[in-house]
């Protein structure tokens, strides 16, 4: 079972919790901040694309985060938990996480000399790009500024989810988030 699309939420979780995606690969050294980021195959390929031609016109953009087992979101979320932050709305349930599906990376800029998961990065160049030409590679914002309530998580600049370049399309001509462009009706 593909779980690509599966429209994961603060409701929805993975039907298997320690479900794995099977083509899992690295990326490459420098187009993230550590070695070890995954994601799957189609999406990565789709990242480093995006991340060679954002380098060709000036802009350095690499991966903080990628794949996330059960277990890693379990711990990110322990350490949250355990610095006495509200977790609620900005850390997935393990299990419930987008990064667990694979195709998810967080994402950050040259111009913050990389500084992970910051709202710093909101008004970074990087960012800015991003925001212009990410679709094209079939990244999306799965958490814009002013949807909470939709998404429920807070506004998330960094974090972007390969949907394919067919659905980014669609959903920036939409207008909708990710959430609720896969809970629309099927029309094929
Ligand atoms: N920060 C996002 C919501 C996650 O933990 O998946
Ligand atoms: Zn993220």
């Amino acid at each position: 079972l593909d779980m690509t699309l599966l429209n994961i939420g603060q409701e929805i979780g993975l039907p298997d919790s320690t479900y794995i995606p099977s083509d899992l690969r690295e990326l490459n050294t420098q187009s993230s901040i550590y070695k070890g980021i995954c994601l799957r195959k189609g999406a990565r390929e789709a990242f480093e694309l995006m991340t060679a031609e954002s380098k060709i016109a000036g802009y350095g953009i690499k991966a903080s985060s990628g794949f996330r087992s059960y277990g890693a979101q379990k711990s990110i979320l322990d350490t949250r938990k355990k610095e006495g932050k509200d977790t609620s709305k900005s850390v997935a349930k393990a299990g419930y996480s987008e990064h667990q599906l694979g195709v998810t990376i967080d994402l950050t800029g040259s111009s913050i000399s990389y500084a992970s998961v910051t709202t710093k990065f909101e008004n970074s160049i990087e960012s800015k790009w991003l925001e212009e030409n990410a679709y094209k590679y079939g990244f999306i914002m799965s958490y814009p500024k002013d949807k909470e309530d939709i998404t429920g998580y807070i506004y998330e600049p960094w974090h972007y989810r390969y949907v394919g370049i067919d659905m980014a399309q669609k959903i920036k001509d939409s207008g909708l988030t990710i959430t609720e462009y896969l809970a629309l009706p099927k029309t094929e």
